[in-house]
């Protein structure tokens, strides 16, 4: 028979992203109106393992649509990779009175919540990362918001970079994966990008095309290159002595996982949070929730955790035609 759910807890874990407050509020919202209990777990599972747990109401997510971060905080938690750890938390889940908790994070946040499942705790995982990395799903809370603002500094770069003459090779963050690199580079129109996927080192096609774009008379060379690739200031050195091009190296860094979220993010995360407390209301566990062909969907852990996820090699290719 289906878990009957009275007190959800929800926590935010990994790498933070702009739409996770969003996100918790429509969680602490919908659940209130479903006439559950709501208790916020403070820094992702390490302050589940220190009863870092709060009880909330709706006034706690008040004002927070708008902001970056996660007022919940946000941590990696080595000791929940263990059993012992993963024991420890579903019984404190217990004692709290906690039945089902919804998870907001990347893939490995998700693999705590997996755990927890099969001890008993109800979960649901919503997808929050900035990487766009999680396979079962076309959208993860915060890329939006981090594409944006990776754009906006690009293009500001861009002018500085055509006023000098100069090469710039950009590094945007991603983890493994290049997602924020491809579409920087088509939105930017970048005249190169170096994603993980697709990357096969050849630094001196790079060099090539920076000489015959000089030729062209291009008076910029943006080059996007993945974190996923990184070394973009020995790289810079580099290219500026094969090509002779004057060449920086900028790394935009954490500025990508701050700021205010979109709109997108947050009526994709404030959806998802809500369809989270619906799942568990159904008695669903061990879900994580996607978006997919234009519909919220929802899939097994198990079988989202075991999904691949490719670059399209159809954008890759335009985004090197479109800036001949
Ligand atoms: P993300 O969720 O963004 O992928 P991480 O990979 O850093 O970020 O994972 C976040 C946290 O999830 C980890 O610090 C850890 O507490 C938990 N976690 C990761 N992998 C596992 C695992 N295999 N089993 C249990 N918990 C895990
Ligand atoms: O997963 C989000 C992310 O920002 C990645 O793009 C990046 O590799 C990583 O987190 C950086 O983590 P930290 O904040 O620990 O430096």
């Amino acid at each position: 028979m289906a878990k009957d759910i009275q007190t959800i807890g929800v926590l935010t874990s990994g790498g933070d992203a702009p739409g996770m407050n969003a996100a918790i509020r429509a969680v602490v919202r919908q659940a209130i109106v479903k006439g559950k209990k709501v208790k916020g777990i403070k820094r992702g599972y390490a302050g589940l393992l220190q009863e870092e747990i709060i009880d909330m109401q709706a006034c706690d997510v008040s004002d927070i649509i708008q902001r970056g971060g996660t007022i919940l905080q946000t941590a990696r938690c080595k000791d929940f990779t263990t059993e012992e750890g993963q024991q420890k938390g579903a019984e404190i889940c217990r004692k709290h009175g906690i039945d089902g908790v919804i998870v907001i994070g990347g893939d490995g946040s998700f693999k705590g919540a997996q755990k927890l499942a099969s001890l008993g705790i109800n979960t649901i995982g919503i997808p929050g990362t900035i990487d766009l990395d999680i396979a079962c799903t076309e959208y993860t809370i915060g890329f939006d918001t981090a594409v944006n603002t990776a754009m906006e500094a690009i293009d500001k770069v861009r002018d500085t970079s055509t006023s000098h003459e100069r090469c710039s090779i950009i590094e945007v963050m991603g983890r493994g994966a290049g997602y924020i690199a491809l579409w920087c580079g088509i939105a930017n129109g970048a005249e190169d990008i170096l994603l993980p996927e697709k990357y096969n080192y050849d630094e001196q096609a790079l060099v090539n095309n920076i000489i015959n774009n000089r030729k062209k008379g291009k008076k910029h060379h943006i080059v996007i290159n993945a974190e996923g690739i990184g070394h973009s200031a020995s790289m810079a050195k580099r290219i500026e002595s094969a090509t002779g091009v004057e060449t920086r190296a900028t790394i935009l860094g954490h500025m990508q996982r701050g700021g205010s979220p979109t709109c997108k993010d947050r009526v994709y995360a404030s959806t998802m949070g809500a369809y989270a407390v619906d799942l568990l209301c159904q008695g669903k566990s061990n879900r994580v929730v996607g978006y997919r062909d234009g519909e919220y969907v929802d899939f097994d852990i198990d079988e989202a955790l075991a999904m691949q996820k490719g670059i399209s090699d159809y954008q890759f290719e335009i985004c090197r035609n479109l800036s001949l």
